[in-house]
């Protein structure tokens, strides 16, 4: 495949963008589109060439042609790879992200702006009794070493498209970031337990729940959108995961059950600062805005559903943010309005823990934990 084929490509879904599409949404919407069409390898190769764009947008030329553009944004990228120190702190803080962030964090560390330059790694989780069998099947997977209970992470280092792979298709791993599979490991549920994933979306975590407690006990997966919860449902039956129960709920005060649970997740809906590495563009569209508003649901969902914690039951809170506002205030808030919950570990911290993405090579995640007293 020529290079001009790549850069004119890119140059068309960036168009797009510019109207208004967020990039992932764009770059879906062209796999899908040239799936029989283009060598998966094309298709490849323009994904990276426009999220590369945006990782080094406030270092490109606006007048040059987004094809330009975007072949300076591939050479900035490879002169990082050879040397990161060549881009100077100062630089990175300047321009790899936008300038409201410093007023929404207590710090910056300069290695998680390093970080966010590099091009993020592939993260899958095997089911538990799957994992050497797909690790062999799929091969070129690099076990995590980063957490001992992680016997079913892998970074995926190949390039088959997963998604066509047998053991994908028979439900023995999920694409799933490693930030978001020690969110799993944090709420840590024993089989025959009884859970509730209050923001269980398209399930990635309740699926992992699931697996953690041998499909035994019950999970109630909960979310507001029900084209979330009908995609649930289809990834839990390639799974065989069936220790589950789908039900709407909008996160208002009217809860789906009475159930009192030995357990509930919140991973709720955040800014996703955390994901910035993964999704550049998202640096550039999400505003301070985004991080007040969210706050107040947070705050709102943890209220609604901290009754449903039974006596010595754990209440995680779960966001792949960094903002203050929708970390570790909302966990002050929690404290301070709740004294009938005490903090809890997480990992080796007592309360709260920031996963950053320089240390886990993963996604940038904030979790706190709470036990009934
Ligand atoms: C971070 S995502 C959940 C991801 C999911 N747990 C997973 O692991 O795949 C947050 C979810 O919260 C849901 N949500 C947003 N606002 C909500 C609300 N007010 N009440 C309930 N769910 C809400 C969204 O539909 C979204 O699926």
């Amino acid at each position: 495949m020529s290079t001009s084929s790549v850069l004119n490509e890119a140059a068309r879904i960036l168009k797009q963008v510019r109207a208004g599409t967020p990039a992932d949404a764009a770059l879906r919407e062209n796999l899908t589109r040239t799936r029989h069409t283009s060598a998966p390898a094309l298709r490849r190769d323009v994904s990276r060439a426009v999220f590369t764009y945006f990782r080094w947008w406030r270092w490109l030329t606006p007048r040059d042609s987004l094809q330009n553009q975007v072949q300076a944004a591939l050479d900035l990228q490879a002169r990082f790879h050879r040397s990161p120190d060549a881009i100077k702190p100062e630089a990175l803080a300047a321009r790899a992200v936008p300038d409201w962030l410093a007023a929404e964090m207590d710090a910056i560390p300069a290695a998680w702006l390093q970080q966010l330059q590099r091009e993020p790694v592939l993260w899958i989780r095997a089911k538990q009794k799957s994992s050497a069998a797909v690790a062999a099947a799929l091969r070129d997977c690099v076990p995590s070493a980063s957490h001992p209970t992680l016997a079913t992470a892998f970074r995926y280092t190949g390039t088959s498209d997963l998604f066509l792979t047998e053991p994908f298709q028979s439900g023995q791993f999920e694409i799933q970031d490693l930030a978001s599979q020690l969110v799993g490991h944090a709420c840590a549920p024993q089989p025959g337990q009884t859970w509730w994933d209050a923001c269980a979306g398209e399930g990635g975590k309740t699926m992992h729940l699931s697996d953690l407690m041998q499909n035994k006990g019950m999970i109630w997966a909960s979310d507001r959108s029900k084209r979330r919860l009908a995609k649930l449902k289809e990834r839990a039956a390639r799974a065989a995961a069936f220790n589950y129960r789908a039900a709407e709920w909008d996160g208002g005060a009217k809860l789906p059950t009475k159930t009192k649970f030995d357990g509930v997740l919140v991973d709720a809906p955040c800014s996703g600062i955390g994901t910035w590495q993964r999704n550049p563009h998202a640096r550039w569209t999400t505003q301070p805005v985004d991080v007040s508003e969210l706050a107040v649901v947070q705050q709102h969902l943890l209220e609604h559903v901290a009754p449903s914690v039974k006596s010595g039951g754990r209440l995680i809170y779960a966001v792949c943010t960094l903002a203050r506002a929708e970390t570790s205030a909302i966990a002050a808030a929690f404290n301070a309005a709740h004294p009938e919950f005490e903090p809890a570990p997480v990992f080796a911290a007592v309360g709260s823990t920031t996963l950053w993405a320089h240390e886990i090579n993963a996604n940038g995640m904030f979790v706190a934990a709470w036990r009934r007293k």
